[in-house]
């Protein structure tokens, strides 16, 4: 896809005289990571610099926007914990009620679709929310993390981004946070929107939105203060259910904190379980836990949970075990 060919929206390069007030929320990850040397990994660190170091890197930003900032964590997004997604949801509807323009959140880059999401159910239309994150850290050479907040920032005050959902910014595209997926561990252009596609490109020319998503906008859900036990389980040669028997014991046993809500089973091909784990789940299904299966590559096709990979179903799967259990 060659950028002259996409012309739905005028490329947006002005800078309103009034500038607009955005959020930058730093949690961490490779953008605020650093290593000992500049062009290898040795000694890296994720979640090491601070939201003002970020800011100071990079050039021109502050002619963008009136920017405010915090850092709810510092983290190697690995450790993302789902109490961060209340907190971000939180701050963001702060933000808006407050008559802010927009929020960019750093993140690191392993957990970014659950975070973008898992926002993406929670918050309801409105300013735009813009995820980024790096994968070089910022003492690289060619780091890619100013880049990618400078575009970041751009999206996040672009007249054409409200309305989309929350919006992911990485390497000059603008992916929407129900496609996009970290598809490659070592490479800087390492996220992918599978075969829907990216929303727009966003570099040197400024932002041009290419796609509209018709299921962008969601009835939102509610925002959790307590969260529930979903976990994954694959299906493979020689599954056999073990992992959930052992789960449905330390239930009864009353010793899992929190209890088991729900399940997503990774299934073979486009979802195919093995039928000695699939006999587990029936009996964790009549023990009270929802059990719904994922495809191992791609995503689910169709219903609901359309568009959905193993990783964003169950992150769908806690929020709405989440909302059943919160008091009405
Ligand atoms: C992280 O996810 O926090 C570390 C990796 C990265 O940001 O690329």
């Amino acid at each position: 896809m060659r950028f002259h060919e996409l012309s739905f929206y005028p490329v947006t390069c002005t800078v309103p005289t009034q500038r607009p007030k955005i959020l930058v929320l730093a949690t961490g990850g490779t953008i605020a990571g650093v290593a000992t040397a500049a062009a290898t990994d040795a000694g890296y660190r994720a979640g090491v610099l601070d939201v003002a170091s970020l800011l100071a890197s990079v050039p021109g930003i502050e002619d963008l926007a009136e920017l405010s900032s915090a850092q709810p964590c510092n983290i190697d997004s690995k450790d993302l914990d789902p109490a961060l997604w209340t907190e971000l949801a939180l701050r963001v509807r702060r933000w808006r009620d407050d008559g802010g323009a927009g929020c960019v959140i750093c993140h690191g880059t392993d957990s970014l679709e659950e975070t973008a999401y898992a926002l993406h159910c929670l918050l309801p239309p409105g300013p735009p929310v813009v995820l980024t994150a790096a994968m070089l850290p910022a003492t690289a050479l060619s780091a890619d993390g100013p880049r990618n907040l400078y575009d970041a920032v751009r999206v996040a005050i672009d007249a054409h981004a409200a309305g989309r959902g929350v919006l992911c910014v990485l390497h000059g595209t603008v992916h929407g946070a129900r496609d996009v997926s970290k598809v490659h561990a070592p490479r800087v252009d390492a996220f992918d929107s599978g075969p829907r596609g990216p929303l727009g490109l966003a570099g040197g020319d400024g932002v041009r939105f290419t796609r509209v998503d018709p299921r962008a906008v969601t009835v939102p859900l509610a925002t959790p203060t307590r969260w529930p036990r979903v976990e994954l389980v694959c299906s493979h040669a020689g599954a056999d259910g073990a992992v959930v028997r052992a789960l449905l014991v330390l239930q009864q046993a009353g010793e899992l904190c929190p209890p088991l809500a729900g399940l997503v089973a990774v299934g073979t091909g486009g979802g195919t379980v093995h039928a000695a784990l699939q006999d587990a789940l029936d009996d964790a299904v009549a023990a009270g836990v929802r059990v719904l299966v994922a495809p191992r590559h791609g995503v689910i096709d169709g219903g609901p949970y359309d568009g959905l990979n193993a990783v964003k179903l169950r992150v769908r799967l806690l929020l709405e075990l989440a909302q059943a259990a919160s008091p009405h």
